[in-house]
C-alpha cells in the first residue's frame, strides 16, 4: 500500500500556479481573490485562514471580508455585487455554511460566473455537466489530481463515489466519467452498499461519517480517496475511511489530514489564476 501525499501534490500544484502568476505579474496582472466569511464558525475561520495563506504563497492579492453573524441578506448581496464590479478581484468565494438566516443559493446565483472560483454557480455546474468549463469544483478537481499522481489510468475502471452532495459527490462522479471511468454513486438510501463499494477499483468516500468505510467494503488493490473531515470519539480528526483497517487492503490511500484537504485549496488557487487570465484576455 502506498500513501498518497496530499501535501506534496498540493505543493506541486501551488508551485505551478506561482510560476504562472509570476508570468502574469510581468504583464501587469496580479490575480486577486476575495474571501467572504459571515459569523464565527471556528472550522470556517481555519479554512479561510488557510486560503489566505495559500494566496500569499502563490503571489496573489487577497482580501478577506469578515462580516458579523447578524449580517442581512441585502448587505451580503451588496458586497457580492461590489466585488463583481471590482477589477482587482478575479475570484469571489463565500465560505459556507452561512448562518441559517442567510440563503446560500441567493449568494451563489449572484456571483458573476466568471469570478465563481468555487464553481458553484448553476452556469458553471451546467458547464461541467457538458464538459466545457472554465472552472472545476475545487475538491473533486483535487481528488482527480491525487488519482493522477498514482499514474493509474482511470479509463475503463469501475469508480464508486459514496455521497451525492452538490459540492463533492455529484461533480466528482462527472469528472470520473469525463475520464471514462464506469461510475456509480451511492447514498444513504443505497441497498447492499458493501456489495457495490467492494467492486470499486477507485473508491471515493464523501459522506461525512467517521471511519464508516471498513476493509470488508473495499476491493483488494483499490485506490481509496477519503474526502471526509470528521472527529472520532476522542475528538481526533479522521476521515470517512477506517484507515487502519483499510490500509492493508488497498493499493493507494489518502490520509486525513494531509490528503484531500490541502488539494482543495491548491485547486482554488488554480481557479483564481484561470479567472485572472480569462478576465485579462490572456490565453
Ligand atoms: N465550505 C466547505 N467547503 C467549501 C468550499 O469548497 N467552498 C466554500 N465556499 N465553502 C466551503
Amino acid at each position: 500500500m502506498q500513501i498518497i501525499d496530499g501535501k506534496a501534490v498540493s505543493a506541486a500544484v501551488k508551485d505551478r500556479v506561482k510560476a504562472e502568476c509570476d508570468t502574469l505579474k510581468a504583464k501587469g496582472v496580479v490575480p486577486g481573490l476575495a474571501v467572504i466569511i459571515v459569523g464565527d464558525d471556528p472550522a470556517s475561520q481555519v479554512y479561510v485562514r488557510n486560503k489566505e495563506r495559500a494566496c500569499e504563497e502563490c503571489g496573489f492579492y487577497s482580501k478577506k471580508y469578515a462580516l458579523p453573524a447578524d449580517t442581512t441578506q441585502q448587505e451580503l448581496n451588496n458586497l457580492v455585487m461590489q466585488l463583481n464590479a471590482d477589477p482587482k478581484i478575479n475570484g469571489i468565494l463565500c465560505q459556507l455554511p452561512l448562518p441559517s438566516h442567510l440563503d446560500d443559493k441567493e449568494v451563489i446565483n449572484l456571483i458573476d460566473p466568471i469570478k465563481d472560483v468555487d464553481a458553484f454557480h448553476p452556469v458553471n455546474v451546467g458547464a461541467i455537466m457538458i464538459g466545457d468549463y472554465n472552472f472545476l469544483p475545487c475538491t473533486p478537481a483535487g481528488v482527480m489530481e491525487l488519482i493522477h499522481s498514482t499514474g493509474i489510468d482511470v479509463g475503463g475502471k469501475k469508480a464508486v463515489v459514496m455521497g451525492r452532495s452538490n459540492i463533492v459527490g455529484k461533480p466528482m462522479a462527472m469528472l470520473l466519467l469525463h475520464e471514462n471511468a464506469t461510475v456509480e454513486i451511492t447514498h444513504s438510501r443505497t441497498q447492499n452498499l458493501a456489495d457495490i463499494t467492494s467492486q470499486a477499483d477507485i473508491l471515493v468516500a464523501a459522506i461525512g461519517k467517521a471511519k464508516f468505510v471498513t476493509a470488508d467494503m473495499v476491493k483488494q488493490g483499490a485506490v481509496v480517496i477519503d474526502v471526509g473531515m470528521n472527529r472520532d470519539g476522542d475528538g481526533k480528526l479522521c476521515g470517512d475511511v477506517d484507515y487502519d483497517s483499510v490500509k492493508d487492503k488497498c493499493s493507494y490511500i489518502t490520509p486525513v489530514p494531509g490528503g484531500v484537504g490541502p488539494m482543495t485549496i491548491a485547486m482554488l488557487m488554480q481557479n483564481t489564476l484561470t479567472a485572472a487570465k480569462i478576465q485579462n484576455n490572456i490565453g
